[in-house]
């Protein structure tokens, strides 16, 4: 259980954006990886530029933990690893020019039009470069699929940054799985380059605080049950309740519930606690989300349909 060491949880911080000195127990300047795969490009550059706090982002629970023995077999310090989405990551868990470095390797291309929500780099990353990247603060990208390099470069020259690239690369990249994976193919590696121009800005939209609703009347289990299918949409977001798990003794309920913003989807559990002057409805640490405007808005809506 070493590797649990490196291991952050950001969304159950309760400060967004969150202390980074305090979580890597120094200050240094912050560089991220996003798509660290089994993280042999960060269990390199840890030694190699051990002046750095390294954070990595990933979206596969597989990854994380074989990234996470990696860097323990190399005795790797300053690097932390979270299990979440590099794009929502690096635009909510970070201020304002708060980054000096931030990579991605072998990005999945998707290349089908119906996929395209799940590319890394879109719109929305731009800004949230320009954003949260330091003067001088660097973007780099290295990939096998030119025209997805040649799309980026056009995308950051346009936002002001100074692009270099993609240029072929011949020497050795970031060392990892996939890149030793596409030289045993043949395949050509490219790397882009891109110096933050002036600086943007993004809307962010996650907070600290645990969303929680008194609710002033005594709930019956069968009205908890009833909420099944409950379910709000607007522009920019929805929420769902899949389901409804009652407690034997009827005193709480947990409520299983999908909630997306702008396309970032989470699924956490609400819980109804019964007691005394009534009942309060809350996010359950089962499976804490990042607390964004949809979450808000599911644990207000299941309180306001238990209210009547
Ligand atoms: C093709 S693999 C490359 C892995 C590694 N960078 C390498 O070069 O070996 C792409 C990785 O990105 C991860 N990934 C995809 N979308 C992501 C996102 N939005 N945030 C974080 N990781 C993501 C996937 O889970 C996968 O491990």
């Amino acid at each position: 259980m070493d590797f649990a060491r490196y291991l952050v949880t950001p969304e159950r911080w309760e400060h967004i954006p969150p202390d980074w000195a305090t979580a890597f127990g120094r200050t240094a300047p912050l560089a991220v990886e996003i798509g660290f795969g089994n993280g042999e490009f960060l269990a390199g550059v840890a030694q190699e530029h051990p002046d750095w706090n390294w954070i990595g982002f990933e979206t596969s629970l597989t990854c994380v933990t074989k990234a996470g023995r990696k860097l323990a077999r190399a005795g790797a310090e300053h690097v932390r690893l979270a299990l979440a989405d590099g794009r929502f990551a690096l635009r909510e868990l970070f201020p304002d020019e708060g980054v000096a470095r931030v990579f991605v390797h072998f990005p999945c291309p998707w290349p089908k039009r119906s996929h395209a929500e799940r590319r890394v780099m879109d719109e929305d990353f731009t800004r949230t470069l320009v954003t949260v990247l330091a003067p001088g603060g660097t973007f780099e990208l290295t990939t096998d699929v030119l025209v997805y390099a040649e799309d980026t470069a056009e995308d950051l020259r346009a936002a002001g940054f100074d692009v270099t690239g993609p240029v072929e690369l011949a020497e050795v990249g970031p060392g990892s799985r996939y890149e030793a994976k596409w030289r045993r193919q043949g395949r050509r590696i490219w790397r882009l380059r891109a110096e933050r121009g002036p600086k943007g800005s993004t809307l962010r939209i996650a907070e600290g605080t645990m969303p929680h609703v008194r609710i002033l009347r005594s709930v019956t289990p069968d009205a908890v049950a009833g909420l099944v299918g409950l379910k709000e949409t607007w522009p920019g977001g929805a929420f769902v309740v899949k389901a409804v798990y009652l407690a034997p003794h009827g005193g709480s309920a947990l409520l299983r519930v999908f909630a997306t913003d702008d396309g970032f989807e989470q699924q956490y559990f609400i819980a109804v606690v019964r007691d005394e002057g009534g009942a309060m409805a809350k996010l359950d640490g089962a499976a804490v989300p990042f607390r964004t405007p949809s979450v808000k808005r599911s644990v207000a809506a299941v309180a306001a349909a238990l209210e009547g």
